[in-house]
């Protein structure tokens, strides 16, 4: 009998055990958000792998860390990091990323500047030819929001701002996030680049510049080690 298929969650458990192999011991480390990410803390707690220290990317995983024991610090403390570890909404063939669904974008930026490899865990779910698919997360600060969804509109996407108990959603930062329906992003670098400059945008949730270098995705066959 064929064994059962594995539910997205298995596949995310998988990914977040293999992660853990690119934990360098001694290390200070990045860590993402998501429920990918939690798999990741929740691993990395019961390794016992031990880790000089860890910076986080949001309020929830620096509380998840915390509640495991895991030491984190502020970025100012630390100068730059072996690894950053985190999930995406989706990653193309080179292993640029639409990330920002849990509106931690511009923390998880700044966090995988810092690093020198950037391993992206996800299923296989998250694997596109072309970023668009997913809805594009992007902080803007809340006055531009009405000059920034016309913008986008201009590059024939339709975006509108995320809202948290018909509030808009106030990220970490204060900000508000507009979630993009409709582009296709068929060149990321230049994307990123463009609404980048764009007044008002704090960050955008395409991770080309900061894309990574290597991908562990859970397929229903095992994890797959891919490099970028
Ligand atoms: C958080 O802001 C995002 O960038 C996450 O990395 C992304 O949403 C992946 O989350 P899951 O692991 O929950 O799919």
């Amino acid at each position: 009998m064929n064994a059962p298929t594995p539910t997205q969650d298995e596949l995310k458990a998988m990914v977040a055990q293999a992660a853990l192999a690119h934990v360098p011991p001694h290390a200070w480390i990045g860590v993402g958000t998501g429920s990918t990410v939690n798999l990741f803390i929740d691993a990395l707690g019961q390794s016992g792998i031990p880790i000089r220290g860890a910076v986080s990317s949001s309020v929830a995983s620096t509380e998840r860390m915390r509640a495991l024991g895991i030491p984190v610090f502020e970025t100012q403390e630390v100068e730059s990091l072996a690894v950053y570890i985190d999930g995406a909404d989706e990653i193309d063939p080179m292993g640029h990323m639409i990330k920002g669904g849990g509106a931690a974008l511009t923390r998880e930026k700044i966090v995988a500047a810092m690093a020198r490899e950037f391993v992206c865990i996800v299923d296989a779910s998250k694997r596109v030819e072309v970023l668009g698919q997913f809805p594009l997360p992007v902080e803007v600060i809340p006055m531009a929001a009405p000059m920034l969804i016309r913008r986008f509109a201009q590059l024939g996407g339709e975006a509108a701002l995320r809202l948290k108990d018909a509030q808009p959603l106030k990220t970490d930062n204060g900000q508000h996030i507009l979630d993009v329906k409709g582009l296709r992003i068929t060149h990321p670098l230049e994307f990123e680049d463009q609404v980048s400059q764009w007044p008002g945008v704090v960050t955008v949730g395409v991770f080309a510049h900061q894309k990574a270098q290597v991908c562990l995705m859970g397929t229903p066959t095992g994890v797959q080690t891919l490099r970028y």
